[in-house]
């Protein structure tokens, strides 16, 4: 039997995600819409292959079962239009689902699936690559230090172009402005709602909010009920996503999101190996408990990462947690990757460092080192 199916196995990380599976020994059936671009990737890795498009559900189904796999691996975003019809076509077919969505709305329809999942006691792990590994793993460890915490503050310092397939995204999601967990319930605020400044671990920098999938996960891990996340942005990109309140009933009207998107591939395919190698993410995060009275002080707990490059993050989570799933370390049901690997899944991917420059929830003080 095949192992794991890996869709959108073509696209720039769904390939570097299959020659890292190779690389690693899993058996790999690749596949996608388009013929061509599946027959030529066949032909250079000598490894099996499938096109089917998603469409039809029956067609979908079929193609799953005919590949005689026990997981899927969908690469393919903008995972909206990707996710429901590989996620139905893995619950038809009894074959666990892991894929590397950022999208907040793909990780909670995949969550509203959970007890559909468990009846056909598959895994659903949506969201295995940086975005939301990183940031789950450290809200997952804040909750263990702090497990009465209400409230966490999660963040990342990552300053590289994205592929185009993630610009592609950012567009397709562009008219859902920002997003963030607010008394246990998903609440829309405008995007860049908020601002602040972070230590990230590389000096204190401004930082604004951001609607990534990290919302949903940290909240689903941990349970704490009011979970914000931010980005480091500089000063011309704040600007422009406090614009885009104003721009985005324009920017997601359907012509403008199509010339976008033809513009966004004429950009560049993606992160060079070489800016693959040299980059690094700071991973910050803070989680409160609020007092409930003027004599005892708020209560906090920091916590810092830092990673490789965000792409290789993505490669490594993606293949590692497939390897689990297929291992079956993860149980049935919707699942978060820190919810069933452990807040330690992070460090056991290559080059991560953590957690360091922690502070004592009683105290503030810092107790551990910085990386060098
Ligand atoms: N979680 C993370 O941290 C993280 C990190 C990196 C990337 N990502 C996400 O991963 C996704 C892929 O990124 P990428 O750089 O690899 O993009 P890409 O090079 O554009 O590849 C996208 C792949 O998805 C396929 N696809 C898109 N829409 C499809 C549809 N409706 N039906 C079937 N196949 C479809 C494409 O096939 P065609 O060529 O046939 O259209 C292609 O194979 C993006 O959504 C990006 O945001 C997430």
């Amino acid at each position: 039997m095949s192992q794991v199916l890996v869709y959108g196995s073509y696209g720039f990380v769904g390939d570097l995600i299959v020659r890292e599976a190779i690389d690693r020994g899993l058996e790999v059936v690749l596949a996608g819409r388009d013929p061509e671009a599946v027959a030529e990737q066949v032909e250079e890795l000598e490894v099996p292959g499938r096109r089917f498009a998603l469409d039809d559900p029956d067609v979908v189904a079929e193609a799953i079962d005919g590949a005689d796999v026990d997981c899927v691996l969908n690469c393919a975003g903008p995972f909206s239009n990707t996710a429901e019809p590989l996620v139905e076509g893995c619950l038809r077919t009894g074959t666990d689902y892991v894929d590397i969505t950022g999208e907040i709305p793909v990780i909670e329809s995949i969550a509203d699936r959970d007890s559909e999942a468990e009846n056909a006691d598959i895994t659903l792990l949506p969201a295995v690559g940086f975005s939301v590994v990183a940031m789950d793993c450290l809200a997952a460890h804040l909750a263990d230090r702090l497990p009465e915490a209400d409230a966490l503050a999660l963040g990342v310092d990552s300053l590289r172009p994205p592929s185009i397939g993630t610009v592609r995204t950012v567009i397709e999601g562009a008219e859902d402005g920002g997003a963030v967990y607010r008394d246990g319930t998903l609440e829309h605020v405008p995007a860049a709602w908020r601002t602040r400044r972070i230590d990230f671990g590389r000096g204190t920098r401004p930082a604004v909010t951001m609607p990534t999938g990290d919302v949903s996960t940290a909240h689903y891990t941990t349970g704490v009920p009011n979970v914000t996340v931010y980005a480091l942005m500089p000063q011309p990109a704040r600007a422009a996503l406090k614009a885009h309140r104003y721009l985005a009933p324009i920017v997601a009207s359907r012509p403008i999101q199509e010339t976008l998107k033809t513009l966004a591939g004429y950009v560049r395919e993606g992160p060079s190996p070489w800016s693959r190698k040299l980059g690094s993410t700071y991973v910050w995060g803070e989680a409160t408990v609020d007092s409930t009275d003027d004599e005892t002080p708020d209560r906090q707990a920091v916590s810092r990462l830092k990673t490789p490059d965000a792409y290789v993050v993505t490669v490594n989570g993606a293949v590692e947690a497939t390897e689990r799933v297929l291992e079956s370390e993860a149980e049935s049901g919707f699942q978060t990757p820190a919810g069933t690997f452990g807040s330690g899944f992070v460090l056991d991917l290559e080059g991560v460092e953590g957690y360091f420059d922690e502070t004592t929830p009683e105290s503030g003080t810092r107790v551990v080192d910085v990386p060098s």
